[in-house]
């Protein structure tokens, strides 16, 4: 898929405020500094359209972002920031819920995982969260550039070791890079095959 057109359109802290048309919807996930507004930008090649930082804890709200005017990908803040104040955490897990119970157009979560890490429980818990409740997802490695083949494979492997022990079949899972651009023509295929079946 060609990506012609991708506009910020609205960002808030309440489910009830996104916005309203039944087109489908799809929302990066995972730990503050994972690389979420950065995959963004890389997939639409702006490189400003989601802001990001080198310090975690920069996106701070639910953004929707439209995609060639019939799909949108949403940008979350990320979880399992140590230096959030605990209100502001308890304030982020309020609406980050409300936005996975409530929002009818998610037809796809991704959940990021920094390709470097071991398996960590932070990110199960919430992959397992997320199978408790329906919420279809597959898991994107991030920052593949800062790995090479063998230890991104070895990486992948302990992911699948650990996963298959509550799951029966290894999620979907992608490995991108946004600095080197890679895993962008894969992301956006599935996508695009998700929107196609949206349709029928
Ligand atoms: P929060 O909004 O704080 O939850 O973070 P985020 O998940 O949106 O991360 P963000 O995209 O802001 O990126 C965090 C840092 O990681 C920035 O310094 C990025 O430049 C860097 N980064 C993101 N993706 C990659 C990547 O693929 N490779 C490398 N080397 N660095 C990356
Ligand atoms: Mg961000």
């Amino acid at each position: 898929m060609k990506i012609k057109s991708a506009q910020f359109v609205i960002s808030n802290q309440d489910v009830e405020k996104c916005p309203k048309n039944e087109i489908p919807e799809y929302a990066f996930i995972g730990r503050s500094n994972v690389g979420k507004s950065s995959l963004i930008n890389m997939l639409t090649d702006k490189k400003s359209l989601a802001k990001t930082s080198g310090r975690p804890g920069k996106t701070q709200l639910i953004n929707h972002f439209i995609i060639n005017d019939s799909w949108y990908l949403v940008d979350l803040p990320g979880y399992g920031y140590a230096r959030v104040s605990k209100s502001s955490k308890k304030t982020f897990q309020k609406f980050i819920t409300a936005y996975f119970e409530k929002r009818k157009q998610l037809v796809s979560a991704f959940v990021l995982v920094d390709i470097r890490h071991k398996p960590q429980p932070i990110d199960l818990n919430f992959m397992a969260w997320l199978g408790e409740h329906m919420i279809p997802f597959s898991i994107i490695f991030t920052k593949a550039d800062k790995l090479k083949p063998k230890a991104i494979e070895n990486h992948i492997e302990d992911y699948k070791d650990i996963l298959l022990e509550s799951w029966e079949d290894m999620p979907n899972y992608f490995v991108t890079s946004s600095s080197k651009s890679i895993g962008k023509d894969d992301l956006l295929n599935y996508i695009e095959s998700i929107n196609t079946d949206f349709k029928d």
